[in-house]
């Protein structure tokens, strides 16, 4: 007998469109009409980190074979995608407060802030933390993938990197740091980026958009605070955090500090 052949693909079953569309589950009775667009936001993020991380992988690793001009098309292409991400917060905040109470209790204390992929984001970038690690049970996928990204270098060690080939200064310590530690601005990386920035516009470009990639991060942060702010204003968050008090600590401390310590030298 012949063996049975697979099933022609199609367009639900590549796509797993039957799966996916289960995937959305209401927890409030009714269920209360605004937790699905709750539920739908959160999990398109949540793709859309996958895909971001995706991304920046592919960036680190074209930085590590030199290819300038891939890496900036990958760059491009991450900075479209946090464009739509930032530009979503609009839909989400068409739910008012009260609708937004009509399902908060179901929550309980889930909140984004248990997002691993969020948290895998800002280790990629360079933001590591083992206290972030540490509030993922062991033996999870989030635990495993933290674990493996936190001893990573981070695209900031890539581009350093990628400048020593390229025959720029940096010091060796920096080559060979520690890149589980966070990344601090130092004096004479930011020398060598304004040489780059007065003499060099091929690597200046690399440089500019690896500023639009913080400045994207950071503009995130900033239009989720503002919608925390119109949705809860100043109550605590479900993740037990003072809420849009702990979100306004997090803004403005970007993740490549010595791109923007030499605007001012220049
Ligand atoms: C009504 C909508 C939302 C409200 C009221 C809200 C509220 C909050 C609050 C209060 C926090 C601080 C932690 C806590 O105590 O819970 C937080 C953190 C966070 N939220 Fe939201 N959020 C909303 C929507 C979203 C969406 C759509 C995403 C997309 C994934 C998201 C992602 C995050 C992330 C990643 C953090 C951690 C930020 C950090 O620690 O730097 N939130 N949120």
């Amino acid at each position: 007998m012949s063996e049975p052949k697979n099933p022609a693909v199609t367009y639900s079953n590549y796509l797993k469109v039957d799966e996916l569309l289960s995937l959305q589950q209401p927890l409030s009775s009714g269920p209360e009409h605004d937790e699905m667009l709750f539920i739908v936001i959160h999990q398109v993020y949540e793709l859309w980190f996958k895909e971001v991380l995706h991304e920046l992988d592919r960036v680190r690793a074209l930085l590590e074979g030199d290819e300038l001009h891939r890496a900036q098309h990958t760059l491009k292409r991450i900075l479209t995608i946090l464009k739509v991400m930032v530009a979503q917060l609009d839909i989400l905040e068409t739910m008012t407060p009260l609708e937004f109470l009509t399902f908060r209790e179901r929550l309980e204390a889930a909140s984004g802030f248990q997002s691993d992929q969020f948290r895998q984001l800002e280790f990629v970038l360079g933001n590591k933390s083992e206290q972030a690690i540490a509030r993922f049970g062991e033996n999870t996928r989030a635990h495993a993938a933290l674990q493996k990204r936190f001893q990573e270098p981070t695209i900031w060690d890539a581009f350093l990197r990628y400048l020593s080939r390229e025959g720029y200064e940096v010091a060796e310590h920096h080559l060979q740091r520690d890149v589980t530690a966070l990344v601090e601005p130092a004096a004479d990386i930011q020398q060598t980026l304004i040489d780059v920035y007065r003499r060099d516009p091929k690597n200046a470009e690399l440089c500019e958009r690896l500023v639009d990639l913080d400045e994207g991060m950071q503009e995130w942060r900033y239009r989720h605070v503002k919608m925390v702010e119109r949705t809860i204003g100043m109550k605590h968050g479900t993740g037990g955090s003072s809420g849009a008090g702990y979100l306004r600590t997090t803004l403005s401390k970007p993740v490549f500090p010595d791109l923007w310590e030499i605007r001012s030298q220049l």
